[in-house]
């Protein structure tokens, strides 16, 4: 395990809870200060991932402001993932309905004024880039003020998981990918090329369940043996990608990742490869407007997860 000290980073998370993004959650409540959390409509529909998100904080004891965004995408296309996340978006997961409120619906809004508000802040998104397209396109300023957007979103070499070629962050709106890409924002693109190396099994549920078996350990091995079912009858894998905590940790724990400096473009037209990003790997490549992450240390991240799902909140 790595020796380097860490402060905690002040982070903004937009989410679209989904089992990955409540493990984010989690990762980040412990290894990051959590400013204000905006939700978005992809795995499941907006009013779910608001209500998860809310149930997420709770079951953390985390007080921050909530704000809610995005119903749908600019195309107004509808593109969930119930058949990854389950109808809820928790997969098996039951938590009490929950008594926080969300503070307002325009999650745009509040990331332009609380960017103005605070600053060394880091924008952490992890499911589709409709918020933050809104927020570009009210205050183009607004990418001016942040230490970097942090997105789990597309893949280098064509990966594909909505489609052959698309992610589904990507995926889910396409157009509002091309305005985050094409804002001059500081851009960390964690993708499916690196997320795929990081893989968690049932080992880890039982570990969280029977060694550890606090309430957020529980429901973490919960959220994994859900995931693990869900996306093994699709896919027939025995383990689960960490995609959205994969974003969180390259914030907290960046000595884990490598990243290469491309351009990356959004495909809009493509028959077969709308949604895809197109990472120019040659060395003479147009002007860059990314880094991109390639390699991920898996056996620390995976630990990591452990300890921060372990920790009784
Ligand atoms: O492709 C994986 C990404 O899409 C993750 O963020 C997952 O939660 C979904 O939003
Ligand atoms: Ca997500």
């Amino acid at each position: 395990m790595s020796s380097v000290s860490h402060n905690k980073p002040k982070v903004i998370i937009d989410c679209d809870p989904g089992i990955d993004d409540a493990i984010a959650l989690v990762v980040a409540n412990h290894f990051s200060e959590i400013i204000g959390i905006t939700t978005v409509a992809g795995n499941v529909p907006l009013e779910f991932t608001t209500v998860n998100t809310q149930s997420i904080c709770e079951l953390l004891n985390l007080d921050v402001p909530i704000h809610s965004g995005a119903s749908h995408a600019y195309s107004k296309q509808s593109v969930t993932a119930e058949h990854v996340h389950g109808d809820t978006g928790l997969g098996d997961l039951l938590l009490p309905k929950p008594e926080n409120k969300i503070v307002s619906e325009h999650a745009d809004n509040y990331l332009i004024d609380i960017t103005k508000q605070e600053n060394d802040l880091t924008l952490i998104a992890l499911g589709p880039l409709t918020n933050i397209a809104h927020a570009i396109e009210k205050d183009p300023a607004f990418v001016s003020r942040i230490k970097s957007i942090t997105l789990m979103g597309g893949s280098a070499y064509g990966l594909g998981n909505a489609t052959a070629s698309a992610e589904f962050n990507i995926f889910a709106d396409p157009e509002a990918a091309s305005i985050v890409f094409n804002s001059r924002a500081p851009i960390k693109m964690i993708g499916l090329n690196l997320t795929r190396q990081v893989q968690m099994g049932i080992e880890h549920a039982k570990i969280l369940s029977e060694n550890i078996g606090n309430r957020v350990s529980k429901s973490v091995s919960t959220l994994l043996y859900s995931y693990q079912n869900l996306i093994s009858s699709s896919t027939g894998n025995i383990t689960v990608p960490m995609h959205d905590p994969c974003a969180v940790l390259a914030v907290t724990h960046p000595e884990f990742f490598t990243f290469e400096k491309r351009n990356v473009i959004i495909e809009l037209d493509g028959i077969y490869t709308r949604g895809m990003t197109v990472v120019d790997e040659r060395k003479s490549s147009p002007p860059i407007n990314c880094d991109v992450g390639y390699q991920a240390d898996s056996e620390n991240l995976i630990s990591l997860i452990v300890d921060a799902a372990s920790t009784k909140n």
